[in-house]
C-alpha cells in the first residue's frame, strides 16, 4: 500500500466519533486549527480540509473534490428508475447473481460510483481501496450523508488480500478486521451484518474491476474527479493489474467483470468469454468453467 499520508484541517467543529475514527485508520494527520496553527498546517502535497461538515480535498494540483460532490452523486443513482434487465453492468454481472450467499467484490472502488450503482441493482458488494484519498472520501461521505445505503469497505490492496487467503488456502478471503468499515445507518443494521456473514463464509460469486488506463475516455468517473486521481495516484498506480486479473479469476466463483471504455482493446483474450455494452463503456466478462 502507498504511504501517502493526508493531512485534515479541522476549519470548524470536530466531525462525529466514527469520522474521526475512519480518518485514525486512514493514518491522516489531524490538524485543529481550532486549537492552534501549527507549522506544517500548509502542505505541498494535497490537503483535505473539513470545514461545517464537508470534507474537501484540495489536490496539489488546485484541483478540488469534496464529499458534497460525491453524496450528489450517489444519491442520483439512488433515485434513478431503470429496468434493471437492460442495464449493461446487472447484465454484466448476471442477474441469477443477486441474494443468496451470492456477493460481489469491487475490487478497485475508487470513489464508489459503481459499488453504489451495484447496489441500486440490488447486488451485495464490499468495496476494496488501497488508496487513503478515495476511502476518506467515499466512506466519509457515505457516514455523513443521509439517505445512503449501508455500505462496507476495505482499506487494502485488493492483490494483498487475495494473496494472502490464498496462501492459507482459506475458502474464504482473509480479512484484517481493523481495516474493514461498516457503515450502517441504525435500521439498516442488518444489511451489513448479512453481506459480513456472508463474506466470512465464501468467495465472492463476482469480482469487479474498473483499472484506471492512462487513456482517455476510459473511465465512467466524472472528469474532474478523474484528473485528481491520476495526478494523486500517480500513473503507474495500477502497473500490476495483470496480476490483480489473475488472482481475481482464481477466487472468483462465477466471473470477472472489467469495465473498459468501448474503443479499448480485448485483454486476456484467452479467457475472454463475452462483452455487454454501455454507451461510452464495455464490462467484459470472463467465466469460470
Ligand atoms: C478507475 S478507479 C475506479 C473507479 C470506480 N469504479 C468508481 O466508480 O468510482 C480505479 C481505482 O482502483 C484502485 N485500485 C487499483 N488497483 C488496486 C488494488 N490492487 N487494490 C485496491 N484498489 C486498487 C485505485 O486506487 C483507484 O482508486
Amino acid at each position: 500500500m502507498k504511504n501517502q499520508k493526508y493531512q485534515v484541517v479541522i476549519e470548524d467543529f470536530l466531525p462525529k466519533a466514527q469520522v474521526l475514527k475512519l480518518w485514525k485508520m486512514l493514518g491522516m494527520e489531524l490538524i485543529d486549527l481550532n486549537v492552534a496553527c501549527p507549522d506544517n498546517y500548509h502542505s505541498n502535497k494535497g490537503q483535505f480540509h473539513w470545514r461545517g461538515g464537508v470534507l474537501i480535498f484540495h489536490s496539489a494540483a488546485k484541483l478540488l473534490i469534496s464529499t458534497n460532490e460525491i453524496l450528489t452523486g450517489i444519491k442520483k443513482l439512488n433515485n434513478q428508475f431503470s429496468a434493471i434487465n437492460r442495464q449493461p453492468m446487472a447484465k454484466a454481472f448476471g442477474l441469477k447473481n443477486r441474494g443468496g450467499n451470492n456477493w460481489v467484490l469491487d475490487g478497485t472502488l475508487g470513489l464508489g460510483k459503481d459499488y453504489f450503482l451495484a447496489r441500486s441493482f440490488g447486488f451485495d458488494v464490499l468495496g476494496v481501496e488501497k488508496s487513503d484519498l478515495c476511502l476518506g472520501l467515499i466512506s466519509t461521505a457515505t457516514l455523513e450523508g443521509d439517505k445512503i445505503p449501508d455500505s462496507s469497505f476495505y482499506f487494502n490492496d485488493t492483490i494483498s488480500l487475495i494473496e494472502r487467503s490464498i496462501k492459507n488456502s482459506s475458502n474464504h478471503l482473509l480479512f484484517d478486521e481493523e481495516l474493514l468499515v461498516s457503515i450502517s445507518k441504525n435500521s439498516l443494521a442488518h444489511e451489513s451484518l448479512e453481506l459480513f456473514n456472508k463474506i466470512h463464509s465464501t468467495m465472492p460469486t463476482v469480482v469487479y474491476l474498473d483499472p484506471m488506463y492512462d487513456e482517455k475516455n476510459d473511465s465512467a468517473l466524472p472528469s474532474k474527479a478523474m484528473q485528481i486521481l491520476r495526478k494523486e495516484l500517480g500513473v503507474g498506480h495500477e502497473s500490476d493489474f495483470d496480476k490483480l486479473f489473475t488472482l481475481s479469476l482464481k477466487i472468483a466463483l462465477n466471473r470477472v467483470v472489467i469495465k473498459r471504455s468501448i474503443k479499448s482493446k480485448v485483454k486476456f483474450e484467452e479467457k475472454f468469454s463475452f462483452s455487454i455494452f454501455g454507451k461510452s463503456t464495455r464490462y467484459d466478462v470472463y467465466l469460470k468453467n
